[in-house]
């Protein structure tokens, strides 16, 4: 089974949405293995949100396309707007209470993504939890100078999933138990 890392960011816990968060993923047959609430320090959300190249420039290309299909012009390179995202996430995430989870299933990460919805709220489904819970946009959070409201991180695939978990968790507080749906499941 792979395994994903979900954050409930401060938006999420604020608006007490941390229990309808949970259940979407327990109904969809992922197993919560590890749950704390904490405090973030910069040091672990920069561990978190890395400087990797890629990922930088992934952030860039999906919030400049956003801006694009509005027809509007975007003079930053597509790094510049990861790092300052970058930097925005690490304010969001230290300001206020977030719940870390570990998640445990088949096509985790994947499924897991799904039931979270597209990174900005307004154009995600409806049925996710971002479209459901959330309206926010990247042009809102721009003004505002803040990281896009969207309740929820999760890994972006089963190996970063490891790397995320690392941040968060140590192996010994990653519990193992059988659900017993999961012959129904999986069997
Ligand atoms: N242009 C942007 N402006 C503000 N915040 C952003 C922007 N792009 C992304 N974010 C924030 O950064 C987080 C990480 O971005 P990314 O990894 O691309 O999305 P996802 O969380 O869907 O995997 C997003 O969930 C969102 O909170
Ligand atoms: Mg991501």
């Amino acid at each position: 089974m792979e395994r994903a890392l979900v954050l409930i960011k401060p938006d999420g816990v604020e608006r007490a949405l941390i229990g309808r968060v949970i259940a979407q993923f327990e109904e969809a047959g992922l197993k919560v293995t590890a749950l704390k609430m904490l405090k973030a320090g910069n040091d672990q959300v920069s561990k978190h949100y890395t400087d990797d190249e890629s990922w930088l420039v992934s952030v860039g290309k999906k919030t400049k396309q956003s801006y694009i299909d509005k027809g509007i012009e975007v003079k930053e390179s597509e790094r510049e707007i990861g790092l300052r995202v970058r930097s925005f996430l690490v304010n969001e995430l230290t300001r206020s209470p977030i719940v870390a989870m570990v998640l445990e299933g088949n096509a985790c990460a994947d499924v897991a993504r799904k039931i979270a919805g597209a990174t900005e709220p307004r154009k995600a489904d409806p049925y996710s939890i971002r479209g459901r819970y959330s309206n926010d946009t990247y042009s809102l959070a721009d003004k505002k100078q803040r990281s896009v409201r969207n309740i929820v991180h999760v890994s972006e695939d089963s190996t970063i999933a490891e790397q995320e978990i690392k941040v968060w968790f140590t192996e010994s507080e990653i519990c193992k138990y059988e659900r017993p749906d999961e012959s129904a499941l999986y069997g």
